[in-house]
């Protein structure tokens, strides 16, 4: 599939005229599209929310947005629980999915009224003692031996999040003794999964294990959070997930399990990547060529502005603006600054013959990108655009500023 631009060349290289690169540039119709797409899927059932999670793009502008179009948020920290609050996202439209969680992060989440959803049997006590237990409480649940992750996410049995299912019953029996009236049930078993199938057997054993709490502690879940990891294609060959079939194969089993038991849990996800990621750009000028035993594209832009390639060796589409329609037969690899061999958006990619002060645009840069940024070597960190329905641009974030670094020095 061709990989496309929500921007003309000469709209891009006017955005590039006024802010200097590198940016991030966000389309603020293809993530309202991206948000309608997942919550029309799942129109079918109950109550669907999904809550976006922050830590893929944590801008107050990028959360309005989605606020609009009913999303709820996921945060994992204080900052995220802070975001959420500023632009008016609280009580229980913020689910509070964090691990290794601070009493202070417990007690912002209590005090904002979120869902909170504890990553460990040891947490119940903990949050008793520093927070009290809330009216509403939501369990992770990792399968261990019964699934199979995936390579960002790691093998269940490898990962260090949630309860076991014995830590599951147990825990549940426990809160509700202590006077808990309401129960979650979430996992995140994979991160940017292709496989529809995927996310249908995560859901199956979601909604077997919610016919046994009910079975044997006499619990109806609320709701089950099916979590977030709906993948993209980042390469070209790849094909968008088919949400509408993720859906449909989802509600069969839910029409079975959940609905024939008289359950009738909400269903919930917390998508970050499906949501932003196709729908923000890294935009970045060729600043020096080099050739020494390999060719070398040195761009303003480092992995302190994108990890994902050197985090996981992730592929992320690269456009070199004006010089689509020409051959790519010149191999490079088109790096960053950092003093890190592995800054290197890509490795032995064809591309078009590429000149100094060339723009390129990198794809699907939308979640995981800004979010990720951090400041070796001394690096800023740049500006977030973003690009609106009506077509004018606005910047949602500038870029740091040497004083901005050097401010928490004493
Ligand atoms: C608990 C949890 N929920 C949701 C997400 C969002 O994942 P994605 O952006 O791949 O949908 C993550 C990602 O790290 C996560 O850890």
């Amino acid at each position: 599939m061709q990989k496309k631009l929500p921007f003309t060349n000469d709209e891009l290289l006017n955005i590039v005229n006024k802010y200097e690169t590198p940016f991030h540039l966000y389309d603020e119709k293809g993530i309202i599209e991206s948000a309608r797409t997942l919550i029309n899927a799942f129109s079918w059932a109950p109550n669907f929310k999904e809550y976006f999670a922050v830590k893929a793009t944590p801008n107050p502008s990028i959360l309005k947005i989605l606020k609009n179009e009913g999303c709820g948020t996921d945060c994992s920290s204080m900052a995220e629980l802070v975001l959420s609050q500023k632009v008016d996202i609280v009580g229980e439209n913020i689910m509070f999915s964090s691990n290794d969680t601070p009493a202070s992060e417990f007690k912002k989440a209590k005090e904002l009224n979120a869902i909170i959803n504890l990553d460990d049997i040891s947490h119940i006590s903990f949050l008793e003692n520093h927070a009290g237990l809330p009216e509403i409480l939501c369990f992770r649940y990792n399968p261990g031996a019964a699934r199979e992750g995936n390579a960002i996410i790691g093998n269940p049995q490898e990962a260090k999040y949630g309860f076991t299912k014995e830590q599951l019953f147990e825990g549940y029996k426990y809160i509700k003794e202590k006077g808990v009236k309401r129960f979650g049930l979430h996992t995140m078993v994979a991160s940017n999964e292709l496989n529809e199938y995927y996310f249908v057997e995560t859901a199956i054993m979601l909604f077997d294990l919610a016919v046994e709490i009910y079975k044997q502690l006499d619990i109806k879940l609320e709701f089950i959070n099916l979590g977030g990891g709906i993948g993209i294609p980042y390469k070209p060959d790849q094909k968008p997930v088919d949400i509408n079939l993720i859906s449909s194969e989802i509600q069969k089993e839910y029409n079975k399990k959940i609905k024939a038991n008289g359950i009738n849990s909400k269903i919930f996800f917390e998508c970050g990547r499906v949501i932003t990621g196709p729908n923000g750009f890294l935009i970045s000028k060729v600043l020096h060529l080099k050739k020494i035993y390999k060719n070398y594209i040195g761009l303003d832009a480092c992995m302190a502005n994108l990890m994902r390639p050197a985090l996981y060796g992730a592929y992320h589409h690269i456009t070199v603006i004006g010089k689509d329609d020409k051959p790519k037969t010149f191999l490079y690899d088109v790096v960053g600054s950092l003093c890190e061999n592995n800054d290197k958006f890509a490795i032995d990619r064809y591309l078009p013959e590429i000149s100094i002060g060339d723009i390129v645009v990198i794809h699907d840069a939308g979640a995981h990108g800004h979010a990720m940024g951090f400041n070796y070597n001394g690096k800023l960190r740049s500006a977030e655009l973003l690009l609106k329905t009506d077509r004018s641009v606005e910047m949602i974030r500038r870029k740091e500023t040497l004083n901005d670094y050097f401010s928490t020095i004493v």
